[in-house]
């Protein structure tokens, strides 16, 4: 079913095929959260509630504090990297007057250990009072004024991965939370529970987040934790979420960033067939502006999560991104093709000799394309990639003109039989884009 988010208010809008056992079990476990339950499954049993909150049309753009912070909860010894309001409001200044606001790096992002060891009385989740002082409403507002929106961070299991109090049995009062401080996306992770339990449970945390009414992207670590999956539960979680992370955590290093190229390339379940406005597979944070990748490896990833159309969740330092590091990820061209109004996932249609070629259509459709020639070899110089443009998908008789994607420049202009040829770099990229000569 879809609608604006409007027509997502209606209390009979929850998962048809919820038995009140199992909506017992995922909810508070409250008799108040129980009875209203099942009288809305049981006031409209034949209709199926699915995400359509009009968010994430392109893959959303900001800054999570999870790779370069982690669960550091010090701070005495680490007053300026420590998991606190003060961190958050110095990224949302940084993101602001640095440019990347204004490029649509939007979010502001909240990750685990943000919390009070336990709830308040009433059960509700309460910042640790040390680190936020102020609450997570003023931080909210402090970010809107920036013109930002402020992301949290939190678990479908009895406890987040970092230990703190998990949504298990409070979804519906967290996600009223959520809404009243003014929070803009959730991040639900998936530690403490059993795998088997999230195909109901992940739904209704969804459908709670829309019924508070405030529009809040929805980030699910459900596929994350799910062994085999197959198309049909890719096109679940679409309906359900708007991104979702589905393989493992990014650290700080060219084996994990090469490792998800090679996830994304295996294309397991045809995940990326599921990708569009709305939705969106999600490799995990960008980590350009650290310490773990080359500059060609940091265009790489760029690039990649470009093609990929990946949400840019940056996770680094903003007031130590090197001008190299800056450069690229305020790459207005790479921007615009990771923002492509098709949100189409790009897909790996050549490796061969540790040589691999991506291909992401464009709009217009059929009439742009970008690609990549990656290089995953380690050693030596740069290396010949030559390739069709005909074999990328860029058919049209009249020809293209094919620029570098990183900087416009021309690279030539083709007929479609003709042989794209450049150098790649080790663990490095050529990022193509093929524009149509026609009408
Ligand atoms: C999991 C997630 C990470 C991060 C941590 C926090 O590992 O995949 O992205 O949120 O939990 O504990």
């Amino acid at each position: 079913m879809s609608g604006s988010l409007n027509t997502l208010l209606s209390p009979c809008q929850i998962p048809a095929s919820k038995s009140v056992t199992n909506v017992w079990t995922w909810v508070d476990g409250r008799i108040r959260t129980m009875i209203s339950v099942v009288a809305l499954v049981v006031c409209l049993a034949g209709l199926v509630w699915s995400l359509d909150n009009g968010l994430a049309r392109t893959p959303p753009m900001g800054w999570l504090s999870w790779q370069r912070y982690r669960c550091n909860t010090d701070c005495v010894q680490y007053p300026d990297d420590c998991i606190s309001e003060k961190l958050y409001m110095r990224m949302a200044d940084l993101l602001v007057s640095e440019g990347y606001r204004d490029l649509g790096y939007k979010y502001v992002n909240i990750d685990d250990c943000w919390m009070s060891r336990n709830r308040s009385k009433d059960g509700s989740l309460q910042p640790d009072p040390v680190r936020f002082p102020n609450g997570i409403k003023s931080l909210a507002n402090y970010v809107h004024l920036k013109g930002l929106k402020l992301g949290i961070y939190e678990d479908f299991g009895t406890k987040t991965c970092g230990g703190y109090p998990g949504s298990k049995f409070y979804l519906q009062q967290d996600a009223e939370t959520f809404a009243a401080w003014g929070i803009d996306m959730v991040k639900l992770d998936g530690c403490y529970t059993d795998v088997s339990d999230m195909d109901e449970g992940y739904p209704i945390m969804g459908f709670y987040l829309n019924q508070t009414g405030r529009p809040m992207l929805y980030s699910c670590s459900w596929p994350a934790y799910i062994k085999q999956k197959d198309f049909a539960l890719y096109q679940k979680i679409a309906k359900y979420c708007n991104i979702w992370r589905n393989y493992n955590d990014i650290g700080d290093s060219w084996d994990d960033v090469s490792g998800i190229i090679e996830y994304y390339g295996k294309d397991g379940g045809n995940f990326s067939k599921v990708a569009g406005p709305g939705n969106f597979n999600d490799p995990d944070m960008i980590i350009l502006g650290d310490y773990g990748l080359s500059y060609d490896q940091q265009r790489v990833q760029m690039a990649m999560w470009a093609i990929m159309a990946s949400p840019l969740l940056m996770s680094n330092n903003l007031e130590t991104v090197k001008p190299e590091s800056k450069a690229l990820l305020q790459n207005r061209r790479i921007i615009a093709i990771n923002q492509d109004p098709l949100g189409i996932q790009g897909t790996r249609i050549v490796k061969m000799n540790g040589l691999e070629i991506w291909v992401k259509p464009l709009a217009p459709k059929g009439k742009s394309i970008a690609f990549a020639f990656l290089n995953l070899n380690h050693g030596g110089g740069p290396s010949k990639v030559s390739y069709p443009l005909n074999k990328l998908g860029a058919m049209s008789p009249q020809g293209y003109n094919v620029t570098d994607g990183f900087t416009g420049k021309l690279i030539g202009t083709y007929k479609s039989k003709d042989k794209v040829t450049v150098m790649v770099n080790p663990t490095g990229i050529f990022l193509g884009v093929a524009n149509f000569l026609g009408q």
